[in-house]
């Protein structure tokens, strides 16, 4: 494991981090959501440039046997998530507000913010096909206090998974992801927006919604994608090992 896969996964935790900080538009203001969101897909690219390797190697060998199965998913998720940067991309100026000042229609609107939920399934489940590579240098660089790192693992796997599950029950996440196959799906949105979504900046300090609970939200429904993933593949690789 050499300094580059470490500089790497501090990069990607960066990619993260400002990925979840874009689910909430007011967490810190519209201006701040479109500037950042067009540096984070900024950031998309350099994180495919790194990895560019990879895509010429899998793109020559994808049809033949060679590539192991769990290889030709992560090829054909990449190319998920290529098609969901441009999506996003597009939908993105078509709606900006400050940025581009071009207010575009609901349909854009619905593109943006199911893509955006789609996305998070996909890097969640991106990211826990790494699962194995982050934990072990992330315990390398933790040192060698075995039962503590597996105590606070525990407790950090629960504490996120039970947030995750009630933040995907009580946010518009959920509503965001059935939007393309619900007419109503936006009308809807928008008067929750209304009800629950206060313009004032003292009332959303009032109402708690802040960047860093908005990280912590979406982080945690991220996880849920990530840790489901991550158990899919061990009890696959179980299954291998026994038959
Ligand atoms: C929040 C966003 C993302 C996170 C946290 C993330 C995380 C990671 C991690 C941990 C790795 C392995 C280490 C590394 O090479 O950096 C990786 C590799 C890779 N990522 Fe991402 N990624 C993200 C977004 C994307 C996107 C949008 C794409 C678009 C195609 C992508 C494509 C790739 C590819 C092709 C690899 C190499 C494949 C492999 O090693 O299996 N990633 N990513
Ligand atoms: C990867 C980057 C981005 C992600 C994941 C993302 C995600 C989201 C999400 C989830 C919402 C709904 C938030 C809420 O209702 O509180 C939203 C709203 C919005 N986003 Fe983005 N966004 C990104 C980039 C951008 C960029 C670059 C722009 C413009 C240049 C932009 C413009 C907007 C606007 C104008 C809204 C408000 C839509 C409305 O309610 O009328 N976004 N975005």
């Amino acid at each position: 494991m050499n300094h580059k896969t470490t500089y790497k996964l501090v990069f990607d935790a960066v990619m993260a981090l400002l990925l979840v900080l874009m689910y909430n538009k007011n967490a810190v203001s519209m201006e701040f959501h479109e500037l950042a969101g067009l540096v984070l897909l900024g950031i998309f690219l350099i994180h495919i440039f790194f990895n560019y390797r990879y895509f010429f190697h899998c793109t020559q060998r994808i049809f033949g046997k060679s590539l192991p199965v769990k290889t030709k998913a992560g090829y054909v998720l990449s190319l998920f998530s290529c098609i969901g940067i441009i999506l996003m991309a597009i939908s993105s100026v078509m709606i900006s507000k400050t940025l581009f000042n071009i207010h575009g229609s609901n349909i854009w609107k619905t593109v943006h913010l199911s893509t955006a939920a789609a996305l998070l399934i996909i890097l969640g489940i991106h990211v826990g096909m790494h699962y194995q590579m982050i934990k072990k240098v992330v315990t390398k660089h933790l040192g060698n206090h075995r039962k503590i790192q597996k105590t606070l693992a525990v407790a950090l796997t629960i504490g996120m998974l039970s947030f995750g599950l009630y933040n995907l029950a009580t946010t518009q996440y959920l509503r965001w992801v059935s939007m393309p196959f619900s007419n109503s799906g936006l009308q809807e949105l928008s008067h929750k927006e209304d009800r629950t979504e206060p313009r004032d900046p003292n009332l959303l300090q009032q109402t708690g919604i802040s960047p860093l609970y908005t990280v912590l939200q979406y982080a945690s429904i991220l996880f849920v994608f990530v840790f489901l993933t991550k158990e899919t593949e061990k009890t696959i690789m179980k299954r291998k090992r026994n038959t």
